[in-house]
């Protein structure tokens, strides 16, 4: 049966598309802007994500739909990023760009509609989802095989340097590994990826704040400097230091007074959830949830005192959930400044409950939360 984007793709193009690709959006369950400190990291890619068809056209141009968004029309020779309403083509053509820059022969132009079951803005790393479904769907059409590290390297590159946003792996690695029911990790030192099955009768509830950052990318590249500044400051103690990751806890308490309050806090936090990564794993090999909880709480607070990439409203909803009956832990997830919160419960934790916790949040915040209980599904793939 032919799913909802060819269908799309149809109406729009009066053709059958040649491809179809779909990638997932992404939790991240822990380990805080430690991706592009050479850090560990878990995540989990879920069930919701972006659904690509393209088509080869006769002329060198790229057309482009989406089912919430003006059309647009670009030439594939003369590709740069746009601003304004029609920025989500970003995305595809930055991975257009990043194929061509490859190598990758584009004799033609192509025809590309777009559809996603996963909220933009929820925190879920819907750019991420669109990089990897249209490298795939690229790849099909151009004759280009690319396996799932380059895949995720491949809308990395985009993001970085396409879209402007100095992100890590996290979110384009785990979209391209994820598993059913299970956890993605990544050594970000040396892109070792591995997946754990998620602890029987364990579940994701992502309640996204609705608070939108204005200034989301630029409080991103500030931390990404201030982490860099750290480095730089703590390299000229300890030289071998390549990333903020070969920094023990005993070595920073040691430079305290050399960093500063400020650049001292933003490198506790990637230590910190180093080290909180490494407690996670421990804890689920022995099946101690209540240890994985509460190192995810620890998680939100440090992103609260240390790395101030959370807001009040992700506060209000970190706390409420952790008061919370069926709760192993919450905190925010993904780069922060707005988004999500997410929650791990057991499976008693239900919808009524859920819609409780938003009522509460909405009574102090005066935004309504939107509630998403989502499941660990598989990486990218062709439909
Ligand atoms: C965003 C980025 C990721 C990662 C997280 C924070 O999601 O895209 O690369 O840095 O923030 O961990």
């Amino acid at each position: 049966m032919p799913d909802r984007t060819q269908e799309f793709f149809k109406l729009i193009y009066n053709t059958e598309p040649e491809h179809t690709a779909f990638a997932p959006g992404r939790i991240e369950f822990i380990g805080n802007h430690t991706d592009y400190n050479g850090g560990l990291v878990m995540g989990a890619a879920v069930t919701e994500g972006i659904t690509v068809s393209v088509s080869r056209r006769e002329d060198r141009e790229i057309h482009l739909i989406s089912d919430g968004a003006e059309p647009v029309n670009l030439k594939l020779d003369d590709l740069a990023p746009i601003q304004g309403p029609a920025s989500w083509t970003n995305y595809p053509v930055g991975v257009t760009k990043v194929m061509q820059d490859m190598g990758v022969e584009m004799p033609v132009g192509y025809n590309i509609a777009v559809t996603t079951t996963l909220p933009s803005g929820a925190g879920m790393s819907s750019s991420a989802a669109f990089e990897l479904a249209t490298a795939l769907a690229l790849g099909a059409i151009y004759g280009h095989k690319t396996d799932k590290i380059g895949l995720a390297r491949i809308g990395k590159k985009a993001e970085n340097d396409f879209v402007g946003m100095p992100c890590g792996i996290l979110d384009q690695g785990v979209s391209a590994f994820g598993e059913v029911d299970s956890l993605v990790s990544i050594d970000c030192a040396t892109d070792v990826f591995g997946t754990t099955k998620m602890p029987k009768d364990t579940h994701f509830w992502i309640f996204n704040s609705n608070k939108k950052h204005a200034l989301v990318d630029s409080a991103y590249a500030d931390r990404h400097k201030e982490c860099h500044d750290a480095l730089a400051l703590l390299q000229k103690t300890f030289p071998s230091a390549t990333t903020l990751s070969d920094i023990s806890r005993e070595q920073l308490d040691a430079s305290k007074e050399a960093l500063g309050d400020l650049l001292y806090r933003r490198a506790s936090h990637i230590v910190g959830e180093n080290d909180r990564v490494r407690a996670v794993k421990v804890a689920l090999a022995s099946g101690d949830l209540q240890a994985v909880g509460d190192a995810l709480n620890a998680s939100h607070e440090s992103s609260r005192v240390n790395f101030e990439n959370s807001v009040e409203q992700l506060d209000v909803l970190a706390e409420l959930l952790m008061q919370q009956p069926n709760m192993y832990g919450a905190r925010l997830t993904g780069g922060g400044f707005g988004g999500a919160v997410m929650a791990f419960t057991n499976a008693e934790f239900d919808q009524r409950q859920a819609e409780q916790v938003a009522a509460a949040y909405e009574k102090k915040c005066g935004l309504a939360a939107t509630i998403i209980h989502t499941r660990a599904g598989k990486g990218a793939r062709s439909l």
